[in-house]
């Protein structure tokens, strides 16, 4: 199976098929979202909150996303995999940023790089489309930039916000971008954009009116020790609760002395690698 493409998802808008994403930051989360069948992964720069331990995702650098990214490629071979451009790699000279993204597609396996911001990022964004590289857009609230945002806060709620968001949408599509994610965006902002663009908009917390969605690996499965609530997210398994017990149980039975029991270990003439299963 080929993985997707963005001439087929430009098709899945026109024929209102909704996209799915979600991010992946290892091999075991890739895997599992491939055979579950979602459409594109994410190695968002969101894994610096979500497994680096950060409070933002400044902090998250170039090794890190390469790293990341090597994982998802190999657990998911016959998925779009896009990779976020880290903070601050895409705003200096061309060749610093070209090399990055270089290293990004080489090393890590991407097909294609997300980028955080309007016009002002326009001709770093040309500038790598021209060297064949797919970019994806993300405008809204962008979590690079929360220190100028001033936190978590919902765009658009203004006609002035709603016209400056539209401006940036147009920006990013001019320069060439195959999609944009909405983050944090009203839902009629985000409808009046997937209107007036041609390229899909990809969703997260901007209501129904889009073409894809996007959420966090860990928000959908609330896989976290200090897991809260978005409303903007629906919680499909609760992984957190059930590896806090499974590893709960795992101390206890060994506390307790009944882990391992006589089957779980081997005998002199157990030689060989296939008793290792079953
Ligand atoms: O890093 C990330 O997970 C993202 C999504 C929230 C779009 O950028
Ligand atoms: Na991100």
């Amino acid at each position: 199976k080929h993985p997707l493409n963005i001439v087929k998802m430009k098709k899945m808008k026109q024929e209102g098929n909704p996209i799915t994403m979600i991010t992946a930051y290892d091999y075991p989360s890739a895997k599992l979202a491939e055979e579950a069948g979602i459409d594109v992964l994410l190695v968002g720069d969101s894994l610096g909150n979500v497994v680096l331990g950060y409070d933002s995702t400044i902090p998250v650098t170039t090794d890190d996303i390469v790293y990341h990214t090597r994982a998802v490629a190999r657990g998911a071979q016959h998925t779009f995999i896009v990779a976020d451009l880290p903070f601050m790699t895409y705003h200096g000279s061309i060749d610093e940023t070209l090399k990055t993204v270089r290293r990004i597609m080489q090393e890590g396996g991407a097909h294609a790089v997300k980028m955080e911001g309007g016009p002002e990022i326009a001709p770093a964004v040309r500038r790598i489309v021209e060297a064949g590289v797919p970019v994806l857009g993300h405008i809204g609230l962008t979590p690079q930039s929360v220190n100028q945002i001033g936190g978590y806060r919902i765009q658009g709620k203004d006609e002035r916000d709603a016209r400056r968001l539209l401006e940036e949408a147009k920006a990013l599509e001019s320069a060439g971008v195959f999609g944009i994610v909405l983050e944090l965006v009203t839902e009629e902002v985000a409808a009046a954009i997937t209107e007036q663009i041609s390229v899909p908009t990809i969703g997260i917390g901007a209501g129904r009116k889009v073409d894809g969605q996007v959420l966090v690996f860990h928000d959908v499965l609330k896989y976290g020790s200090d897991y809260r609530e978005k409303r903007f997210v629906k919680t499909y398994a609760d992984i957190g609760a059930e590896i806090r017990t499974g590893i709960s149980q795992y101390v206890s039975e060994v506390k307790g002395k009944a882990f391992p029991e006589e089957k779980h270990g081997f005998a002199a003439e157990d030689g060989v690698i296939e008793q290792l299963y079953g």
